[in-house]
């Protein structure tokens, strides 16, 4: 069997790339579609239900499927230094990719609202860290700015070429499931990535290799939730902090997705967040960050108007160790500690 050559590589026919475009990989991409069943039975109806686990990429999260595309296009095109506001793993993936790929990486984050893993990420690859004042959306009206003015590249997906690598990731899907789902459900801040996946099943459709589209189910966070509300929301608050936008870039894409897909927006609560996080990881044994846990508290929300028999994919976008401090926060009743170090104490404490 051949190894897994990277998306690029893998899907060169259905990407922006030539002999003359200088692949940087970590050989992203290639990531599990696994069955959550202790789910599906909650929905029950014979509905099957799988996460494609985007928290196995080399930098943990969905943002390396567009980096590997961004940053080898920019090297391309000669950049020596990238640019991005994040709310944490957009700066991690951007950081890896551009140091490997030999440039300077400038991340600005809102402070005090990036988890901790994420920062500690962005900080060892190299990147440039500027913490700012502000949340994500005004971090992103300053580099957008900026990349017109100086010569740093702009790798937000904003950046066409974000969307073409993410587009892979329905790629993979069909070809696992031989077909698309019926259902796909996504956490939605910036909505780069619901416009993404929706520009990957298109593709593979008109090419054949699906003869059906998903339902395209995009959830946001209650206190971040424009597409839901129909306007911006100035000051967004959530748990969830990836998902911690008011503004979404591709607000219009993520409408037009809707209404092509006949899908729709919905939030979720913080409260519905963490309980679908602790599921998973409780239940299904899959660790992932508490704004990817969206798309399942929102699966769980919507789940009678699922039809019988039919296949659910839902994203999960970055990876459980992003964020070890929500973890540990909301699993504290089954932390004993300061148990004396010997058997009594400890069997006494086990309840035995
Ligand atoms: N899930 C995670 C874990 C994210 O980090 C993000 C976005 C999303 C979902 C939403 O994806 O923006 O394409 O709708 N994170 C960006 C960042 C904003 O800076 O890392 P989207």
């Amino acid at each position: 069997r051949q190894p897994w050559p990277g998306l690029i590589e893998q899907y060169r026919e259905y990407l922006p790339v030539s002999d003359q475009t200088p692949i940087v990989t970590l050989l992203e991409g290639n990531t599990p579609l696994i069955p959550i069943p202790a789910i599906a039975e909650r929905i029950g109806r014979q509905v099957r239900v799988f996460v494609k686990y985007d928290g196995l990429n080399p930098t943990g999260s969905f943002k390396d499927r567009g980096m590997t595309m961004a940053i080898s296009k920019a090297k391309e095109a000669g950049a020596k230094a990238v640019i991005c506001a994040s709310t944490g793993n957009t700066s991690a993936a951007a950081a890896a990719y551009a140091r490997r790929g030999g440039m300077r990486a400038f991340v600005l984050i809102p402070d005090g609202y990036v988890a901790l893993g994420k920062l500690a990420q962005a900080l060892l690859y190299g990147a440039e860290v500027l913490a700012i004042k502000g949340n994500f959306d005004q971090a992103l009206e300053i580099v957008r700015e900026m990349a017109e003015s100086y010569p740093v590249t702009l790798v937000n997906s904003v950046n066409p070429f974000r969307l073409e690598g993410q587009k892979t990731a329905a790629f993979e899907i069909v070809d696992t499931l031989g077909n698309a789902p019926d259902w796909l459900c996504i956490p939605v801040g910036n909505a780069g990535n619901i416009s993404a996946y929706w520009m990957g099943f298109c593709q593979y459709h008109q090419v054949g290799k699906c003869d059906r589209l998903p339902r395209m189910m995009g959830f946001q966070a209650a206190g971040a939730s424009p597409l839901v509300t129909g306007k911006p929301v100035p000051h967004p608050e959530t748990i969830a902090t990836a998902i911690r936008i008011g503004n979404p870039a591709s607000w219009e894409k993520a409408v037009a997705v809707k209404s092509a897909s006949m899908g729709n927006f919905h939030s979720v609560t913080d409260a519905e967040i963490l309980d679908a996080y602790r599921l998973l990881a409780s239940e299904e044994g899959i660790f992932c960050e508490p704004a990817s846990a969206a798309s399942v508290a929102g699966l769980l929300q919507v789940k009678d108007q699922i039809p019988t028999g039919a296949t659910v994919v839902c994203v999960l976008t970055g990876n459980g160790l992003k964020d070890p401090d929500t973890a540990i926060k909301h699993s504290q009743s089954q932390f004993k500690q300061g148990i004396e170090a010997e058997i009594k104490a400890v069997a006494e404490a086990m309840g035995l």
